[in-house]
């Protein structure tokens, strides 16, 4: 169960996030770095991360020209970073060169390759505002939709809902990764997350990785927070 949360750092800069880490330190195995992060303190704060022990999933849901997203993903491929987002809606020929770019960053490197999974459609987003940006199939649809072709590209796997969880392990199958925020302890407060499912719940659903944040950052003890989760899975 341990290695299978991964810590939302959503600090805004270095200092803090590495002191939430070193907290984290000999427990968790995966810590997550953000747009926020990454792009306030580069990519050092991947290695930094790594120095101390960590896998890190760099959620940065690249979405631009191929061979943009190419040259992207071979830089964190070349970080070490264990896993990586792009956005399905860039298409096909997108994420096929995300997967081959990170696979040749990596190499390049001589580091382990990243996982590269794909977003479908972002949370935050309902059928009005899909519908605002010319999508008229439902979310639902969409996600399916999606989520096929990511598959078709040669994804490991998906970021999801944990709502969305069990449809995703049924089309892509036992061995992708399913990777689902929105997962909230029972004794946690949801924050700003509109629909959430326990860790038990997201996991039975056919979750591979939860992504959890404030439940343990905000946490008094984040080490004992993480462990209670454990525990509790
Ligand atoms: O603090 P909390 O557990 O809500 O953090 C969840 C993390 O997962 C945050 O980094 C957030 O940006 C991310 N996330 C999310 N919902 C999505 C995709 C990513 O909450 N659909």
């Amino acid at each position: 169960m341990q290695d299978r949360i991964i810590v939302a750092l959503d600090s805004p800069d270095a200092g803090s996030a590495l002191a939430m880490a070193e907290r984290l330190r000999g427990r968790a195995r995966w810590v997550k770095v953000g747009m926020t992060l990454f792009y306030a303190e580069g990519p050092d704060i991947v290695g930094s991360l790594r120095e101390m022990g960590f896998d890190v999933f760099v959620d940065l849901k690249l979405h631009d020209i191929p061979h943009q997203v190419r040259g992207a993903a071979f830089a964190l491929g070349s970080l070490g970073a264990g896993m990586l987002t792009v956005h399905a809606s860039g298409g096909a020929d997108m994420m096929e060169a995300a997967v081959e770019g990170a696979r040749e960053g990596a190499v390049a490197a001589g580091v382990a390759p990243p996982a590269v999974i794909a977003v479908t459609v972002l949370t935050s987003m309902d059928a009005d505002t899909l519908a605002s940006v010319g999508v008229v199939d439902s979310p639902a649809d969409q996600v399916v939709g999606l989520a096929a072709l990511a598959r078709t590209a040669g994804v490991d796997g998906v970021v999801c809902s944990p709502r969305e969880a069990a449809a995703m392990r049924a089309l892509l199958g036992e061995r992708a990764l399913v990777v689902t925020p929105g997962v909230r302890p029972k004794w946690a407060g949801s924050d700003d997350q509109a629909r959430v499912e326990t860790p038990a719940a997201a996991l039975a659903a056919g979750a591979s990785h939860l992504v959890i944040g404030r439940p343990i950052t905000g946490a008094d003890d984040p080490a004992a927070a993480f462990e209670r989760i454990v525990q509790e899975g």
